[in-house]
């Protein structure tokens, strides 16, 4: 009933667009209009190849197009962007009012209520639950009504600390609603990183459940949530959704989330927000210590990540969307929650592991949900083709149509197996290169032709409107076709993060001066004859662990705190099912009375403690003295070469302060290849 009355009023207020669109039916090309219904009408565009081109020549013309297409607004936009990218400036759809939640449900539920929005995966297979459109808005205006009511303010920033679950994506949606900011810190940190982000953030309002249930284990995550509150003075209140039945301690800052939702209506008013009111921060790391809180804004955002959802994988309406990453990342924001939700699509959240209860997990949920198209990261790809073909087999994935690979280089031998195996040869694998910063899908293999050629392990083709350059050491933009250099991005778009928070000028030192005018990626990359991108890696002192980043300076900073350390220098190895693994060479201070075993533990409680557990080191080298600089400055370049056995490039070492430091560092090294390996 409130859906009839309350809702559509609410509704019909909201979609009254200034700008009228534009029938060209005359003009519009029926192959592009199937294609990419938004492209009608623009000259000589006849296919999705020929839009790529249309949308870099005729950039406000394109993303204006999509906008108003793809985005209900409550009053228009006066220009379609501002961007300077030499001076960190980047506005889109500027002045338009809109408000994402209603985007991402009340549009849907006035079309289709009962469609199911989102498949909550729970832990135990077959205990899923689905949760409809109808139902989704709900919970989030209830949920939106109560921060209300406690007092959370358009403006403010609310920290989620849950596990994929759909409270969870109600919460960020509720916050959307009333016009807060969200915060998700994935619910695998520690307290003292959970702690680190909710200062930053200036958060005063945090969500969290009383446990977490992953691979058959419970979690405590409210204890984490109270030890990290409890030194941040901030923060007035905590809302504690029940994920198990097992009861939690409540203090007086602790509101009962479900019991105080049952209270609230089912209708809450959309705040009006502006394109460029921050949606949402998210902190990632990079190469120094302390992580960044990257803001994404509101329309770009939305837009990018529904576009990209659409196109980068083909999604067609009644399609079931497997997107197995954790809320906790960015895949989880923009591939679980808003570009699905966006396009009206079914969104699967996955709370379990690719091996529980056994390796044959993701098919056996592919089977039971119908999914249309898995997204994953190839560690998990890596690790259940360890296991065998067998799992697979065992499960019908005749429902699957593409496959997509997110996070880190996805290696030849995993996408085989992926492309054979998992798909039986007959799914297009969506190789996908984006970042936290882009919000979006940047890079993928068929984001403007769904016919086109696929190489293993590429990215390949820039998505619509982004324009990929590689650069040289000297900022010169490489020209030829096939080259290799720094990845840049030459426009503006819509998804890319606006700012870091509480910290504008580290967003223009780290993306916008490196290559002035240029997006600077952090990461390398080759561009073949064809044209073709392949990413080679990060450029900078970030690692990628199982497909989460994390800088080497963090976890120097909590190894350098150890009472028995002096010195360390982390880098990122090789690894064959985490992609890369984590190595440490540890310098004790000269009274150091530790054995390397209560080294190895001390390391490990402590990375586990402030970080997170897949940041611990897999390796721990003691090492006499680091190879430095005649000014001081460590040669990480040096150590990355021994420890990949690259030992007759190890460089120029004519600045080497000691260079009997490296014979040191490479007889160390060998000496702990020679002994079993490490945990
Ligand atoms: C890496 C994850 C190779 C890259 C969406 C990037 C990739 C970092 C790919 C961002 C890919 C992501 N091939 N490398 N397909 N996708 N990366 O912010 O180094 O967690 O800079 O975003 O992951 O990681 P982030």
């Amino acid at each position: 009933m409130w859906l009839r009355c309350t809702s559509r009023r609410l509704l019909t207020s909201l979609r009254a667009p200034r700008q009228t669109r534009v029938n060209h039916a005359s003009s519009w090309s029926s192959s592009v209009a199937a294609a990419v219904p938004e492209a009608a009408g623009f000259a000589g565009v006849t296919d999705r190849a020929t839009l790529q081109d249309f949308s870099l020549a005729h950039g406000d013309r394109f993303w204006d197009a999509m906008a108003r297409n793809r985005l209900t607004w409550t009053s228009a936009y006066s220009a379609v962007q501002d961007c300077d990218l030499r001076r960190g400036k980047v506005k889109w759809f500027v002045g338009g009012k809109l408000n994402v939640s209603v985007n991402c449900l009340d549009r849907h539920v006035l079309t289709c209520p009962d469609k199911v929005a989102l498949i909550w995966e729970r832990d135990e297979p077959g205990s899923q639950v689905k949760v409809t459109y109808r139902e989704l808005l709900e919970m989030t205006c209830r949920l939106g009504n109560l921060l209300r009511r406690r007092g959370v303010k358009k403006g403010d920033c609310v920290t989620i600390y849950m596990p994929p679950c759909p409270l969870a994506v109600a919460s960020m949606l509720a916050c959307a609603r009333i016009g807060a900011a969200h915060n998700v810190v994935f619910a695998g940190f520690s307290s003292d990183a959970l702690a680190e982000r909710i200062r930053d953030a200036d958060s005063s309002t945090v969500i969290t459940v009383n446990q977490g249930v992953r691979g058959g284990k419970t979690t405590d995550l409210k204890k984490t949530v109270d030890a990290a509150v409890d030194t941040c003075p901030n923060v007035r209140q905590v809302f504690v959704a029940m994920r198990t039945e097992t009861p939690v301690a409540m203090s007086n800052r602790d509101v009962a989330m479900e019991e105080e939702m049952m209270q609230e209506d089912v209708v809450c008013e959309p705040a009006v927000m502006d394109s460029e009111d921050v949606l949402f921060m998210l902190y990632t790391s990079g190469s120094t210590g302390k992580p960044k809180g990257l803001v994404h804004t509101q329309a770009g955002y939305l837009l990018y990540a529904s576009l990209t959802h659409k196109y980068v994988f083909d999604y067609h309406d009644g399609d079931v969307f497997g997107c197995v990453a954790d809320i906790g990342w960015i895949t989880g924001h923009s591939y679980c929650v808003y570009g699905p939700l966006a396009n009206g699509g079914t969104t699967v959240v996955f709370e379990s592991t690719p091996i529980y209860p056994n390796p044959g997990r993701y098919w056996e949920m592919v089977e039971r949900l119908q999914i249309n198209q898995f997204y994953g990261a190839p560690t998990a790809i890596r690790l259940l083709l360890k296991y065998g073909d067998q799992w697979v087999h065992k499960y019908d994935r005749s429902s699957l149509k593409t496959l997509g690979s997110v996070g880190e280089p996805i290696n030849t031998e995993a996408w085989e197996w992926y492309h054979r195996v998992v798909g039986d040869g007959r799914c297009p694998i969506v190789d996908t290169w984006w970042q936290t910063e882009t919000g979006g899908i940047c890079i993928a293999p068929r984001p403007s032709d769904p016919d086109a050629e696929i190489v293993p392990g590429m990215a390949m083709r820039p998505f619509f409107g982004i324009k990929p350059v590689l650069l040289d050491n000297e900022g010169k933009e490489l020209t030829s076709k096939s080259a290799s250099g720094a990845l840049c991005l030459a426009r503006p778009w819509p998804g890319m993060a606006r700012s870091i928070h509480n910290d504008h000028q580290r967003f223009i030192e780290t993306y916008c001066q490196p290559f002035p005018g240029y997006f600077f990626t952090g990461d390398g990359a080759n561009r073949t004859e064809e044209g073709h991108y392949q990413i080679t890696g990060r450029l900078d002192d970030v690692i990628n662990v199982s497909g989460h980043r994390i800088g080497t300076a963090e976890i120097e900073d909590v190894v350098n705190h150890c009472s028995a350390v002096a010195e360390s220098a982390v880098i990122g190895y090789t690894h064959d099912i985490k992609g890369e693994g984590v190595y440490a060479f540890v310098v004790l201070k000269k009274d150091a009375d530790i054995t390397v075993a209560e080294l190895r533990q001390q390391l490990k409680d402590r990375v586990s403690k402030s970080i997170a557990k897949y940041a611990c080191p897999d390796v721990i080298q003691v090492a006499q003295r680091l190879p430095k600089t005649r000014s001081g400055k460590i040669m990480r370049r040096v150590l990355r070469k021994v420890v990949e056995k690259d030992l007759n490039s190890l460089g120029d070492l004519s600045t080497l302060d000691d260079p009997g430091a490296v014979q040191e560092i490479i007889q160390g090294h060998q000496a702990l290849c020679n002994k079993p390996p490490v945990s």
